[in-house]
């Protein structure tokens, strides 16, 4: 569990995190997502005791993470895969880990195969390896206390679309069997194959939260049937928005309430979904606009 309660960071006159608040609960994946500058890594440095906030607080499993008792059994932090040191061998890399917080040796094998890295690439040395096998090390990393808590920044970052899959896969199973997962993101699309729950910030502030299902389905639902009037006229008596164009109709709704009109007005559904990954990327890019870094000149 991870309870983030009005996390505020300033440099100065500059705010990076304003007052966040949200919670991680165990048997979920949420990702952190936002545009690059948004305060992700000031906030997750700020959950784990590496950076001290101007106000507010985390709690990870009840406590401040300074206060928990040997943190790296409780929680496992990614923050910079890049950091690890270029002259040792991943095997290395994960032994030190061991026997600074003290778990037993055969927890490297463990990690290592939990990541996919065979013992041929745990010979050699971190600089020789690829972005992709950087981050698979620093999770394994993270992965050596056998933590119940997961605090990782961008760990996707340079994954190809298979790494990416693998990622949901280890992170999913992780949060099924009890544990708490949040991760960053400035990539909408890495989230939206990881992640259940988003939490969305733009310049330090949360814009919005929820159920990757439910920020999908906010947008509606697009449908087409042999009888789009018919259908509009329906979802307009239930009190529903529509708009419609060449593709069909939008119906502010969600799929399962489009198909029961549908099914009531008696008319054939031929295509019904929600407006998906476009509708989270709008959602995502009209969040973040004012926020954005680059405004594209007209
Ligand atoms: N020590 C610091 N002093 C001053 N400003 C800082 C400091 N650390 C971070 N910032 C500023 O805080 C803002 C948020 O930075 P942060 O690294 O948290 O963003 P991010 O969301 O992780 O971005 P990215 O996707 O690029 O990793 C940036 O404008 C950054 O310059
Ligand atoms: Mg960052």
């Amino acid at each position: 569990m991870i309870t983030v309660e009005n996390l505020t960071k300033r440099y100065g006159s500059f705010t990076a995190v304003d007052d966040i608040s949200f919670e991680v609960t165990p048997g979920s994946v949420v990702g952190f997502l936002g545009p690059n500058g948004a305060g992700k890594s000031t906030a997750m440095r700020m959950m784990t005791g590496l950076t001290p906030p101007t106000s507010g607080r985390t709690l990870i499993l009840g406590r401040a993470y300074r206060d928990l008792p040997n943190p790296a059994r409780q929680v496992g932090v990614m923050l910079d895969a890049a950091a690890q040191h270029p002259g040792r061998t991943g095997r290395e890399v994960l032994h030190l880990v061991g026997m600074t917080i003290g778990v037993p040796k055969d927890r490297v094998e463990r990690s290592l195969e939990m990541v996919g890295l065979t013992s041929e690439e745990a010979k050699r040395r971190v600089r020789n390896y690829s972005l992709g096998m950087r981050q698979r090390l620093g999770l394994a990393g993270a992965l050596m206390g056998d933590p119940q808590v997961l605090i990782l920044d961008e760990p996707a970052n340079g994954l190809d679309p298979q790494g990416i899959h693998w990622m949901r896969q280890l992170l999913r199973a992780y949060a099924d069997q009890g544990g708490t997962v949040l991760l960053s993101s400035h990539l909408l699309h890495e989230v939206q194959i990881i992640a259940d729950d988003l939490v969305m910030i733009g310049r330090g502030r949360i814009v919005a939260r929820g159920s990757k299902a439910a920020l999908l389905g906010a947008q509606g639902t697009r449908a087409n049937s042999l009888d789009n009037d018919a259908l509009a006229v329906a979802a307009r008596a239930a009190g529903l928005e529509v708009s419609g164009d060449r593709n069909g109709l939008l119906i502010k709704a969600t799929p399962e309430q489009v198909g029961r009109l549908a099914l009531e007005a008696r008319v054939v559904l031929t295509d019904l979904h929600t407006t998906g990954s476009e509708a989270l990327e709008d959602l995502f890019l009209s969040l973040t606009a004012p926020d954005a870094r680059d405004h594209v000149a007209a």
